[in-house]
């Protein structure tokens, strides 16, 4: 939990079990403190030692890589330059898998479900491609409605709901990558 190379696997071989042919060094050691981020990203992708570390990189995708560096760069008290490598790759990635992961984060779940059932906004599944009845007439759910649906949630209002949607701080890609992860919602 402090990054000092004595955790749960390391204790166990440094008390005389299974020994690690290097045993894990503590990220706030001097030399650690002294990577570039680029080694220390590497060490997750490419794994250390010819495999005394093993790669982790079918386990965990690049994103999540920078988050875990941003948090270690806080645990050796440098300035992360992994979050603005993390930022600017939110900035280029918009993904259904991202827009999965924002419809809880911002909290899109509390008013709509993803199985069709209503809450206090209506389910996303299966409305990417349909057509709505909104105040404003009947709509295509295409990715301009969606977007519009988002961004100013007042401009039109499903039947049969309230204009009861927030406007919520969203970014450009935030937006499209909700959008695909609601075309996914078959
Ligand atoms: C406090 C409740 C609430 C939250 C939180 C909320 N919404 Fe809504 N949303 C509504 C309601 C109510 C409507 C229907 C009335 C309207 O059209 O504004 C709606 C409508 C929509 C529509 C149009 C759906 C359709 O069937 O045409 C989209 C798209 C949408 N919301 C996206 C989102 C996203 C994405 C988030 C999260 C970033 C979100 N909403 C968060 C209440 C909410």
């Amino acid at each position: 939990m402090a990054g000092d190379g004595k955790g749960l696997v390391a204790g166990a071989a440094l008390d005389g079990g299974p020994r690690l042919l290097v045993p894990p060094p503590a990220f706030t050691s001097d030399r650690l403190k002294g990577m570039v981020i680029g080694q220390l990203y590497a060490a997750i992708r490419n794994g250390v030692n010819a495999g005394n570390m093993p790669s982790y990189s079918a386990q965990i995708e690049p994103m999540d890589r920078w988050a875990i560096l941003s948090y270690v760069r806080q645990l050796q008290g440098v300035p992360d330059e992994g979050g603005e490598v993390m930022v600017a790759a939110k900035q280029s990635i918009a993904s259904a898998g991202y827009g999965e992961q924002l419809y809880k984060a911002k909290g899109c779940n509390a008013c709509h479900t993803i199985d069709g059932s209503k809450l206090v906004g209506p389910s996303f599944k299966g409305i990417y491609g349909k057509k709505e009845s909104t105040s404003a007439g009947e709509v295509d759910v295409d990715d301009a409605y969606l977007k519009e649906s988002m961004m100013t949630p007042m401009a039109k209002i499903v039947t049969g709901y309230p204009p009861a949607m927030p406007p919520l701080p969203l970014d450009e890609i935030e937006v499209k990558a909700l959008s695909l992860y609601i075309a996914t919602l078959k």
